[in-house]
């Protein structure tokens, strides 16, 4: 008995060396990898707790982990790939000025572009990178989404409290983890959308500009447009001139938007384009800081236009949540707002806010407030066409136009028809800018409606 013993012991003893001596190997097989230049640099920066003071008074971690950069995404990239900058004679050896963490990476920020181009074009067209172009300390460089030491794969589910976005857009982050996709995401992985899902990683747009949401929305939800259309008459106008948290967000506060637009270039009209100083113009005709009344709005117009709008500046309204944290309170489809009279019925809530904004230069949304009596009065129909809500107005006249209209010529008395034909100019120019708000959003209807849109809002 006595004799076995010793051999299984000798034979594990045995084992364990092996499995020991294997295990050295794969980390020494790993760090093979690693070119004898970058090992160079690991030799001094593998140390815990090595840091460098800098003239703004922070603590630079110079400290990099050998292991957690052989299992990075990089660990083929060597050191000096990105860091060809350095002076090899004097590096370690003397200290080198920097002033701040942000001045640093700033300085390295063009280390990425070689090798992911495409990403680093996409990302040159965001609102972040427009942000970095006009001097903002808080927008994000590549590095403050992906430390380029430990980067793993995209493809790795992480907890979603890891996304990148969550350091900066706290609130909305705390938001929308409790909302319906983040409950989803948490309980069942990756079909439901992080906020890259919604607003993309690198091209990231202002949300409330554009269409860029609502897109990511529906391509998600192929069969929304259809699921809607049951109940609700003329979805793609619904859903172009109300956005999707509006309805799914049911104890969000609602605004009504209105957007500068070109109805020729079929486009929200940009502060960079050309048009003057949106701010200084609204600042001066709101001399009582009330909001802009409908005088203010409709010289305002008048204004824009003469600058180079040669009348084809309209407003476009669409009703929004108040705020960024509201867009990501979306709650299960059983609480969704499906009362017609939420909106269709006289002093509706959603109609007692109204804003006005243009693109500012980093795409932002600039914005003024407006009282809300203009979208009642028949003198701000020339400002506000393209946006008119039944029952939620005091334009009683055009109720009963829109009435008419959605009930069809069926059972229309004579005293209908006359005031139709009353009104038709005005019915045509509502009509028209539907046609084009409708096609906008499709973007398959003919070239023909846009051409009468066009004639119709000249
Ligand atoms: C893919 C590009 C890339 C590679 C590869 C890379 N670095 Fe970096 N490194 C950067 C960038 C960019 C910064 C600036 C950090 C920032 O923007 O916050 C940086 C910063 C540093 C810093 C300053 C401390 C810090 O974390 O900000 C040290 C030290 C450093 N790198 C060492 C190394 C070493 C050693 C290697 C190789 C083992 C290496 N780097 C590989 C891109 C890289
Ligand atoms: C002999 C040790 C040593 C070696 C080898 C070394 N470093 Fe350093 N490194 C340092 C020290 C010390 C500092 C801090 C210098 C200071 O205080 O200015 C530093 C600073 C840095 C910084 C911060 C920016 C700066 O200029 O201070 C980066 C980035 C960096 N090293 C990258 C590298 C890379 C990449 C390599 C390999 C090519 C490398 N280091 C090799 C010791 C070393
Ligand atoms: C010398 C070329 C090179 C440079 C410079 C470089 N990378 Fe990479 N990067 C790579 C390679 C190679 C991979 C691995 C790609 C793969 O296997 O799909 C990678 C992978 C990545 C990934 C993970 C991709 C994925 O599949 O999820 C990210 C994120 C990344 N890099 C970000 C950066 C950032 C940020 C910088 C600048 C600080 C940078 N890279 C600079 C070569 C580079
Ligand atoms: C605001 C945060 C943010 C910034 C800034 C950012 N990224 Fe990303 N990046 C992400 C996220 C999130 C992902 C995850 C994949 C996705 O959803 O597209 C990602 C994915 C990637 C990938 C892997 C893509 C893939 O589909 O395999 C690469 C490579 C990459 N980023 C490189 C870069 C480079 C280079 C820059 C700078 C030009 C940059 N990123 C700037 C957030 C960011
Ligand atoms: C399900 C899609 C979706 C997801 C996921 C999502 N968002 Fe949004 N986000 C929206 C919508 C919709 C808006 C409002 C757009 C509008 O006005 O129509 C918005 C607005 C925003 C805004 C602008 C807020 C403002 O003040 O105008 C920011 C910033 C933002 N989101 C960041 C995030 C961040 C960070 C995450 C992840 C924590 C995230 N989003 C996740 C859909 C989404
Ligand atoms: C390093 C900080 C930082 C990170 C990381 C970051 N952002 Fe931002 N982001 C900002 C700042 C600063 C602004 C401009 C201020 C604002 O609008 O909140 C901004 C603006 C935005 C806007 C435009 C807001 C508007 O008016 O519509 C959106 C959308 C947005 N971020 C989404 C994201 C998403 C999605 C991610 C992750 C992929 C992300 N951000 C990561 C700092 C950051
Ligand atoms: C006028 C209010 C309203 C608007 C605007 C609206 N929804 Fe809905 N939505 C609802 C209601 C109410 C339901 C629940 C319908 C039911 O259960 O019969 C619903 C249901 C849904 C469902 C679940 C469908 C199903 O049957 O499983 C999805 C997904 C959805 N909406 C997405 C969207 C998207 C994306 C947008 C924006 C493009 C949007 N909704 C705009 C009111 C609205
Ligand atoms: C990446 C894909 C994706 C995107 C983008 C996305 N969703 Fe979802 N959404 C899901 C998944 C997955 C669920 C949970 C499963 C389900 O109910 O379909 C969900 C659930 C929902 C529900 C609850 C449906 C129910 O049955 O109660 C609503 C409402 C909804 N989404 C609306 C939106 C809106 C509005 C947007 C854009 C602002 C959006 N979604 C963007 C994938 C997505
Ligand atoms: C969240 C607010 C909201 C809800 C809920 C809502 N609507 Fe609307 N509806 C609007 C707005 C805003 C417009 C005006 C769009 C425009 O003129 O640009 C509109 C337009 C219309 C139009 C005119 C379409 C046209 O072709 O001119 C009809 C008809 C209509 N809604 C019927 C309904 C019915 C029926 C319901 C309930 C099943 C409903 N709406 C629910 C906001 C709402």
């Amino acid at each position: 008995m006595k004799r076995s013993r010793a051999p299984t012991s000798l034979i594990l003893a045995g084992l364990l060396a092996f499995i020991l001596s294997l295990a050295g190997q794969t980390a020494r097989a790993a760090e093979g990898e690693m070119s004898k230049e970058s090992k160079a640099c690991l030799s001094c920066h593998d140390k815990d707790g090595m840091t460098k003071t800098l003239e703004s008074g922070e603590a630079l971690s110079l400290a990099i982990s050998a292991k957690a950069y052989t299992e990075s995404m990089h660990k083929k990239t060597d050191c000096e790939d990105c860091h060809s900058n350095l002076d090899a004679k004097t590096h370690g050896k003397a200290t080198t000025a920097i002033k701040s963490k942000r001045e640093f990476a700033l300085g390295m920020r063009d280390s990425c572009r070689d090798c992911h181009k495409k990403k680093a074009t996409e990302y040159d067209d965001s609102v972040h990178a427009a942000l970095i172009k006009a001097g903002s300390k808080k927008a994000p460089l590549c590095t403050d989404c992906h430390n380029p030491h430990t980067v793993r794969s995209a493809k790795v589910v992480g907890p979603i409290a890891e996304t990148p976005c969550a350091k900066c857009h706290e609130a909305i982050f705390k938001a929308y983890s409790k909302d319906v996709h983040g409950l989803e995401r948490v309980a069942k992985g990756i079909s439901a959308p992080l906020c890259a899902g919604c607003h993309q990683a690198h091209a990231v747009k202002a949300a409330s500009m554009g269409e860029g949401v609502k897109d990511a929305c529906l391509a998600c939800h192929k069969e929304a447009v259809n699921q809607h259309k049951d109940w609700l008459p003329n979805t793609a106008l619904h859903f172009e001139a109300i956005s999707c948290p509006v309805c799914h967000a049911p104890d969000a506060q609602r605004r009504v938007n209105l957007r500068l637009y070109d109805s020729t270039a079929k486009r929200q009209v940009a502060e960079k384009t050309g048009v003057p100083k949106f701010e200084k113009r609204t600042d001066a005709a709101d001399s009582k800081d009330m909001g802009l009344d409908e005088r203010a709005l409709w010289s305002l117009l008048k204004e824009f236009n003469q600058d180079g709008g040669d009348g084809k500046m309209l407003l476009r309204g669409r009703l929004e949540v108040r705020s960024g944290v509201e867009a990501h309170q979306l709650s299960e489809k059983s609480k969704a707002i499906k009362d017609c009279d939420t909106c269709h019925k006289q002093g509706a809530a959603a109609f007692q806010s109204v804003t006005l904004t243009i693109a500012g230069p980093d795409g932002r949304p600039l914005r003024h407030g407006v009282q809300n009596e203009v979208l009642n009065s028949l003198t701000s129909m020339d400002s506000v066409r393209g946006f008119y809500a039944i029952g939620s107005t005091r334009i009683k006249l055009l109720d009963y136009l829109l009435i008419l209209v959605v009930l069809g010529a069926a059972s229309v008395p004579l005293v209908h028809m006359t005031i139709k034909r009353l009104f038709k100019g005005v019915r045509e120019k509502l009509e028209a800018e539907r046609l084009a708000a409708v096609q906008d959003l499709g973007k398959q209807a003919s070239t023909g409606h846009r051409q009468a849109a066009d004639n119709a809002s000249k």
